[in-house]
This record gives structure tokens, C-alpha cells and sequence, in this order.
């Protein structure tokens, strides 16, 4: 399989790695990153910042080896996608929550990638109002078991935000754009022409994160190579990995 076909999708669970292990990853980033996250006043945040931040320049150097992981330079597009400066066509996308960095990188597609660690105190209708459509919140709430319906919200969630974050909207575009149905989960809206444009994979994580990667289709169709960090040296030389593949389903759509 061709590396331009494949999403590289690397998920570091920030709580295993030493403090060793988050110095290495801090010292590969830029000033602006470091006083970024200086500004963090909570310890954990700071830490998931600066593993996903780290692992991102890693994971970009893992695919362009003649580049050192400090040396990547990024812009911003019209709504804040972080991008690449330079003609590389290589994209990639970033998330942070509690406990879990991941990265995705791709070539010549865009992608985008959430996780959310499943607090079951956020699961409320009224924040999933804020994202569902009233028929995905009807389906929802027809969900008696609160740790099932939990994690439906999270699913949900994550699968409209790695879709969003893909396009490089953010939430400056609806997620109410964005239809699923949760019995068999499958999007079966998006827009009015964007269904059928991209390959989305969703996977639970230790029973506490959700994660969803959207990838667009492109030219071929992309494949995902998920793999779980269990150190920042490993990231370059591809060990030690665990292969975290046969975890995610993709999403059907329809
Ligand atoms: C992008 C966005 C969905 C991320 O949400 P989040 O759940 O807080 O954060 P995640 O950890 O999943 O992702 C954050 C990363 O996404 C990336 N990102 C930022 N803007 C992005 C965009 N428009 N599209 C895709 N990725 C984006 C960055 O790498 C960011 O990392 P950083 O904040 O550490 O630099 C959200 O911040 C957003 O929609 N921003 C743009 C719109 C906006 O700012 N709206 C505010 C008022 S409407």
C-alpha cells in the first residue's frame, strides 16, 4: 500500500508517558507552542498539549525524513486549520482532551481528527442539543442506559467534530449540518453535497475516549495505519508501536 494512500493515525494516552518521555516531546516545539503552553494553567491540559504538539512535528518528520521535527513551520487557513508551510502536500490534523493526545497525517487529502474523553457529566440533552439534530436527540434520549447513551453522545460528537475539523470549518459551520443515525451508526447527512466525498473511522479507546478521523476521498481511496505511542522515540523509528487498527469500525454512510 502506497504511504500517500494511507492516514497515519498516531494516539498517545498521555497519563502512561513519563515526564521524560513529555520532555522529549516539548523539546521539539517552537516558541510560540512553548509560550502557548506556558499560559496552561492546568497541569493535565498543559501535558496533553504538549504530547499532541510534540507528536504532531514527529509525526509529520516520520513522513518527510529529511526534515527534524523542530523545523516544521505552520500557517493557518481562512478559519484556523493548522497547516504546513510549504509546498509539501502533506496535511494533518490535531486533537487534545483529557488523558489522550492523537494526530493524523495525510497526503494531497485533507483530514481531520477529535477524541473526547466521555465525562458523563457533559452528556446532558442540553449540551447535546447544541450539536445534534432534534431526530439524532430523540434518538438519544430514547437510550435508557445513562453509560450506553453517554456513549452515543461522544460518538456522535466526535464524529461531527473530525468532519468539521477535516473540512477546516470548525464549529464556524454547523454540526446540525451534519445527520447520523445511531442504530447502525452511519451519517446519512452532511451538507448538501458532501456525502459520499469522505471515509470516516470511529473507535472507543479504553473504555474512557472517544475518537473519530474523517479523511476526504480524494483521487483513492484512503486507508487507515492506527498505531498507540508508547514513547516519542518510537514515533521515528516506527517501534515501539502497538497497532490500534482492528479498534476502529468505519462509519457508513447512507
Ligand atoms: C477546531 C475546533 C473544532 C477544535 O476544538 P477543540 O475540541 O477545542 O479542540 P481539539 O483538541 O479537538 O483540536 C484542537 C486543534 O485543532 C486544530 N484546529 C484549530 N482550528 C481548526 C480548524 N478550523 N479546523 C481544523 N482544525 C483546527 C488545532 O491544531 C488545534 O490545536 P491547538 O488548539 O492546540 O492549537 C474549535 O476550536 C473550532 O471550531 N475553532 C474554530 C471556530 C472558532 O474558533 N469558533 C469560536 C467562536 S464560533
Amino acid at each position: 500500500m502506497d504511504d500517500c494512500d494511507c492516514i497515519d493515525l498516531y494516539v498517545a494516552p498521555t497519563t502512561s508517558l513519563t515526564l521524560s518521555d513529555e520532555a522529549a516531546f516539548a523539546a521539539c516545539l517552537d516558541d510560540t507552542e512553548r509560550s502557548r503552553a506556558d499560559r496552561l494553567r492546568h497541569a493535565g491540559a498543559r501535558r496533553d498539549f504538549i504530547i499532541a504538539h510534540g507528536l504532531c512535528r514527529l509525526a509529520l518528520s516520520q513522513r518527510r525524513r529529511d526534515i527534524l521535527p523542530s523545523a516544521w513551520r505552520f500557517q493557518r487557513g481562512t478559519h484556523g486549520k493548522p497547516e504546513v508551510d510549504g509546498s509539501f502536500g502533506i496535511r494533518f490534523n490535531l486533537t487534545h482532551t483529557e488523558g489522550l493526545a492523537a494526530v493524523a497525517v495525510a497526503e494531497q487529502r485533507e483530514v481531520g481528527v477529535d477524541a473526547e474523553f466521555m465525562a458523563p457529566e457533559m452528556a446532558t440533552p442540553a449540551t447535546a442539543a447544541t450539536f445534534c439534530t432534534s431526530a439524532e436527540l430523540q434518538a438519544l434520549l430514547a437510550i435508557k442506559d445513562d453509560a450506553e447513551r453517554a456513549k452515543c453522545f461522544f460518538a456522535l460528537w466526535t464524529l461531527k467534530e473530525s468532519l468539521l475539523k477535516a473540512t477546516g470549518h470548525g464549529f464556524f459551520a454547523s454540526p446540525h449540518a451534519i445527520e447520523c443515525r445511531l442504530d447502525p451508526f452511519s451519517v446519512h447527512r452532511f451538507g448538501n453535497d458532501e456525502l459520499g466525498k469522505w471515509r470516516i473511522w470511529a473507535a472507543e479507546l479504553g473504555g474512557l475516549h472517544k475518537l473519530a478521523v474523517s479523511a476526504a476521498l480524494a483521487a483513492r481511496t484512503p486507508h487507515l495505519r492506527a498505531c498507540r505511542i508508547t514513547s516519542p522515540s518510537g514515533v521515528l523509528d516506527g517501534k515501539p508501536r502497538i497497532g490500534l487498527d482492528a479498534q476502529f469500525s468505519e462509519v457508513a454512510f447512507g
